[in-house]
């Protein structure tokens, strides 16, 4: 769907014609834009989100960089706000839509065709939105100061990135994971930069020094901490959005965890049968949930030599990962 051309208006046709471009494993044309690499029709929401997105003060925006953790964020981020509802576990929001459905990707879904979409289902504050572009491709429509949202970022280990990445391809190209032809492009792609909203160091730092730069409005948080300490993780995360634990909440947090849990989503009803607007399985954004996985199929020259990759790019940057 996002490889597609044929939603590009002519301005946008008239743009690409003028940005780098490359095939990428599939023969799928990518092009570069802002230094972020994109398919034709995620590039039409990027223009279009940036010509037409009006934020609020209270907008909240979960980013990353794909299989980083993103859909467990945004669940977490949902749970935080739906315990003021004091919904029932059976009727809780998470129950009825997958993560992505509930907060919806700006560039690939709600600004995928046009720049104005009908935002009125968000009429509740605070309105939750995600998105994989990088920071500065983010800020576009944030020029004015009183305009600035809250964003939180989730960033994981390139490695488990891959080996995610690899599962998640295989599954939507219906190709076994036995064919390791799609864990090599995937390797050369995120090697060379050059893949879907790669290159990942770009991502990833954009949004680290966003971090720094304004610690009040950028929060950035690492799936393995999320992994290793819940509960600190957690109660950070609410206190960034504003919407901190009280004594008073006796197991409200266990609660959001356990809810939270690959666990617990991937046995809902809904994640097991579900599709989201791009025709993607729910099923298939839930796997194993472990650090170091890419131990397991990563051989150790492909480990060698992200390695080296990621220390030079990371290098100066006080970044480290
Ligand atoms: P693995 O493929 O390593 O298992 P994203 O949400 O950004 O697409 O990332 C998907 C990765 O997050 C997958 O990693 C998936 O299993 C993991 N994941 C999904 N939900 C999770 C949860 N609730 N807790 C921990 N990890 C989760």
């Amino acid at each position: 769907e996002n490889m597609r051309e044929d939603s590009l208006n002519e301005e946008t046709k008239c743009l690409i014609s003028s940005l780098p471009s490359h095939k990428d494993f599939l023969g799928k044309q990518l092009y570069n834009y802002q230094g972020c690499w994109y398919y034709p029709n995620t590039l039409q929401g990027v223009l279009n989100f940036q010509k037409g997105f009006k934020p609020q003060e209270t907008d909240i925006i979960l980013a990353s960089f794909p299989k980083s953790g993103t859909t467990w964020l945004k669940a977490l981020t949902i749970a935080l706000f739906e315990r003021f509802n004091n919904t029932s576990s059976s009727n809780h929001p998470l129950q009825s839509d997958n993560p992505h459905g509930l907060v919806p990707f700006l560039e690939m879904s709600l600004y995928h065709k046009t720049s104005t979409p009908d935002l009125t289902k968000f009429s509740s504050s605070p309105r939750l939105f995600s998105t994989h572009m990088p920071f500065h491709t983010l800020q576009a429509p944030f020029k004015d100061d009183s305009s600035r949202c809250k964003i939180v970022y989730v960033c994981r280990n390139v490695k488990d990135v891959l080996v995610s990445q690899w599962y998640f391809r295989c599954a939507y190209l219906g190709k076994e994971v036995e064919d390791k032809s799609i864990l090599e492009s995937s390797f050369e792609s995120l090697c060379s930069g050059v893949g879907y909203f790669g290159p990942f160091w770009e991502n990833v730092l954009s949004y680290w020094r966003g971090s720094l730069e304004d610690p009040q409005h950028v929060l950035f948080m690492r799936y393995e901490e999320i992994k290793s300490e819940p509960s600190a993780q957690v109660k950070r995360l609410a206190e960034f959005l504003g919407c901190p634990f009280t004594e008073e909440e006796h197991g409200s947090l266990d609660k959001i965890l356990e809810l939270c849990s690959l666990r617990s989503l991937s046995s809902m009803e809904i994640n097991k049968t579900g599709k989201t607007s791009n025709n993607l399985n729910h099923s298939s954004f839930f796997r194993k949930g472990e650090v170091g996985d890419s131990k397991n199929h990563l051989t150790p020259e492909m480990e060698t030599k992200i390695d080296m990759i990621i220390e030079e790019k990371y290098k100066g940057s006080g970044f480290k990962y």
